[in-house]
């Protein structure tokens, strides 16, 4: 047998909740005023060296990069905010005006070791708010996502928010973090030996390395006045909607694109892969890829970790089953029911038998499928016109037509048997 690929999963069994879960997401995105878009799962690898970065953890160990037929070197998407802004650019979807608000829902891929929570082939479902330069956008982004997860009933999440800066005081900060870790060198983790050099914040949310992160010195201190200014306002506007929030210094996120702003959401009892979400500004992103400077701002949430979220908060919801399951008496009445289900198909859910059951075969696999109402069609039902409709929950059953069928499933009708 050939087994599917390490840190990858087959969503079967499942696909009805991921369906509630992204139509969930969606509306309120939608509602927002965000508009859907999908590019390609594969991109030229450059655009990830380029915005994700060199120097991090996802272009130097985690990208599935192949040579194509073509000697082209191409990257199976890491993350949804590179190629959302190179379509944003290519497509100039500048000239229809800012902001442009977008929306993406789809598989992303990281070689990383798998565990719980952790997959090579994840989903995300990710926003990007891009044109705007002010505090507001982050109000609102962040908003936006506290309303996601409270449509899908997770709501014992918290949020971290931090700063890191921009190209004026970030420099800055990084060679006092450096000069505070360098006497700490030998003994930091090999990878955060390696970072130091490459990309010391990262050092700040090395697990390993926790205790000296502590007292390092915190970027809130060392904002220039415009970046202060910028966290504080959004601060004052999350108080004023509300929002509770955890300055958290060590948030730094592990993409190099990020200026100002950035955000986490955390979920307790998901063990180490705890961030159901993650994002932030990117005020130079646009231009670093050859647009404009475009100021934006985004997120994107972890599907199968909101789902993990969900499973041990026990709020994953009841998936409703079939409407309607057209039974056959016997063999003559299979076309016939195969008619009948395909006309109330236009309104409800609704199955016929293709196994071959006889008819109590057929009820007990409605009852299994959690169906709502039977219709049994036999040799007198087609005479007549009339059919037995059954609630399988209270087990009230009527001898009715067809168009009363529709009325009493869908709830706006009472049986009318006056001529059963
Ligand atoms: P990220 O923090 O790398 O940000 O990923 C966002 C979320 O994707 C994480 O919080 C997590 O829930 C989920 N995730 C990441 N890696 C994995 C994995 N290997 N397995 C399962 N879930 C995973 C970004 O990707 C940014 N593009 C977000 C953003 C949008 N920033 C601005 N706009």
């Amino acid at each position: 047998m050939i087994s599917r690929i390490k840190g990858t999963n087959d969503i079967i069994e499942d696909s009805k909740i991921w369906k509630w879960l992204e139509e969930k997401l969606k509306n309120v995105a939608l509602n927002f005023g965000f508009v859907e878009t999908r590019t390609p799962i594969f991109e030229a690898t450059e655009l990830f060296n380029r915005s994700v970065g060199n120097e991090t953890d996802i272009v130097q160990k985690e990208m599935y990069t192949f040579e194509d037929k073509g000697g082209r070197s191409i990257t199976l998407r890491p993350e949804g905010t590179a190629p959302v802004m190179r379509a944003f650019i290519e497509n100039n979807l500048s000239s229809k005006g800012l902001p442009q608000k977008l929306f993406y829902c789809g598989p992303m891929f990281r070689y990383e070791r798998p565990q719980a929570g952790r997959l090579r082939q994840f989903h995300q479902f990710g926003v990007e708010l891009i044109g705007s330069a002010l505090p507001i956008a982050d109000a609102m982004t962040i908003l936006l996502a506290i309303e996601m997860l409270k449509a899908i009933g997770l709501d014992k999440f918290k949020l971290k928010i931090n700063s890191t800066g921009d190209e004026k005081c970030r420099p800055n900060y990084v060679e006092t973090l450096k000069a505070y870790y360098k006497p700490f060198l030998n003994d930091l983790c090999d990878d955060c030996k390696v970072r130091y050099d490459r990309n010391v914040l990262r050092l700040l949310d090395c697990k390993k390395d926790a205790k000296y992160a502590e007292n390092a010195p915190k970027i809130t201190g060392y904002l220039c006045d415009d970046c202060k200014a910028h966290f504080d306002k959004l601060k004052k506007y999350l108080d004023e909607m509300e929002i509770e929030y955890e300055v958290d210094p060590s948030i730094v996120r592990g993409l190099d694109y990020y200026t100002r702003t950035v955000f986490e959401f955390k979920y307790p009892n998901l063990g180490a892969q705890d961030a159901i979400g993650g994002g932030g500004r990117y005020d130079n992103l646009i231009e670093e890829l050859g647009g404009s400077k475009v100021p934006s701002i985004g997120f994107a949430f972890g599907i199968e970790r909101l789902i993990l979220a969900l499973e041990t908060e026990k709020r994953l919801p009841e998936i409703e089953g079939l409407d309607i399951y057209v039974i056959s008496i016997d063999e003559d009445q299979k076309i016939e029911a195969l008619k009948i289900a395909s006309a109330l198909s236009k309104y409800f859910k609704v199955d016929v038998d293709v196994m071959g059951r006889n008819v109590k075969g057929q009820f007990s696999h409605a009852s299994k499928e959690n169906t709502r109402y039977t219709v049994v069609i036999g040799e007198e039902e087609i005479k007549m016109g009339l059919f037995t409709l059954k609630n399988m929950k209270t087990g009230e059953q009527w001898k009715v037509k067809l168009s009363e069928i529709i009325k009493i499933v869908s709830g706006s009708g009472e049986a009318d048997t006056s001529d059963a």
